[in-house]
């Protein structure tokens, strides 16, 4: 039984082989089994010496199957090893990568100069109510701006605002009347426009406010030449237009020299040498009463600015709807911007 048993064995040549001999010699059927089940009806002479036997017979196929199995389990672990080595000599694949938008590079951008200036960065609901978006920025009731044809209108209370500058009255609130005020919003805002290259009826515009006491037009004209010349190069020159604004006394709209032409004259500037970039003014003394500021011992100035047009400009883009129809190869220009 014993030789007869070992042979088999030596001769398996897989676990499996293995595992069915074990079960074959040594399993519950097997012979041995049945031999040290029969013990009972032995002479106790023969007893021990049909034990011992059985036991070294047992403890012999033990061993093999042992060994085979230790030398199966190398065998295997070797041609696992040797199919899954790695060519590391082949080329790897190229992962492509993400960037970062153009319109968010701008944004980021603005954001740095102005936080270098010690201002920081507000945001708030792009669904406004009237109040927030016109009321308390003082818009007349009968304002063209709140008409249907203007502003998308959630409710008769409730529109997408038109904007950033309801952020101006949000914050001026939760500040409760003090100062200093010294904040930028960057935010989308939302027009009843018709898209073409130049207008979307939606867009991103960066709000600034800065309230304190004595503050006067001359800080917002200094303020504004900063952003530009760091925006568009140390040369750049600004220039302010009387303009109108419910929410601002005086207001002003303000050019920069081109960069295109440095004032030449061309295309882009429509030979004038200047472009408008922003809407500005010293902030409305009842819009810094309806916020919790008494006009007579405060003041402040406001601008507003299009990052799309900011854009378009610093990287002479022609197109509005380029920064929202992500044709990859408009937004791979920017990678490395
Ligand atoms: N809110 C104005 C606009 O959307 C821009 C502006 C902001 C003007 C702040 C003056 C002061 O056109």
């Amino acid at each position: 039984l014993k030789q007869e048993a070992l042979l088999q064995l030596e001769q398996a040549d897989g676990s499996q082989q293995l595992n069915e001999l074990r079960v074959k010699y040594l399993g519950k059927k097997g012979p041995l089994t049945e031999i040290l089940r029969g013990m009972g009806s032995l002479s106790a002479e023969e007893r021990p010496i049909i034990g011992q036997v059985a036991n070294e017979v047992r403890t012999a196929i033990e061993e093999v199957i042992e060994r085979k199995q230790e030398q199966f389990r190398k065998e295997e672990t070797d041609k696992r090893l040797r199919q899954e080595t790695i060519d590391i000599t082949l080329p790897g694949r190229k992962q492509p990568a993400g960037a970062v938008h153009p319109l968010s590079k701008v944004i980021e951008e603005i954001e740095d100069i102005f936080l270098g200036m010690g201002y920081t960065v507000e945001e708030g609901p792009e669904v406004e109510t009237d109040y927030y978006n016109f009321e308390a920025l003082n818009f007349p009731k009968n304002h063209p701006a709140r008409d249907m044809q203007d502003s998308f209108y959630v409710t008769d209370e409730i529109l997408m605002r038109t904007h950033t500058s309801p952020v101006q009255v949000r914050t001026m609130e939760r500040m409760k009347g003090d100062v200093p005020v010294k904040i930028i919003c960057p935010g989308k805002v939302y027009r009843h426009d018709d898209d073409d290259a130049t207008h979307s009826h939606v867009f991103t515009q960066i709000e600034g406010l800065v309230i304190d006491r004595h503050i006067r037009m001359s800080d917002l004209k200094g303020t504004l030449l900063q952003f530009v010349q760091e925006m568009f190069g140390k040369d750049t020159k600004i220039r302010l237009r009387p303009s109108f604004f419910p929410f601002t006394e005086p207001s002003a709209e303000v050019d920069v020299s081109c960069m295109m032409c440095r004032g030449e004259g061309c295309r882009t500037c429509k030979q004038t040498g200047w472009l408008e970039i922003l809407g500005s003014g010293m902030v409305h003394p009842r819009v810094l009463e309806m916020a919790g500021y008494d006009p007579r011992e405060y003041s402040g100035f406001a601008f507003g600015m299009g990052v799309e047009r900011i854009a378009m400009l610093k990287y002479g883009i022609d197109d509005i709807r380029h920064f929202y129809t992500n044709d990859l190869r408009f937004l791979q220009q920017f990678v490395r911007v």
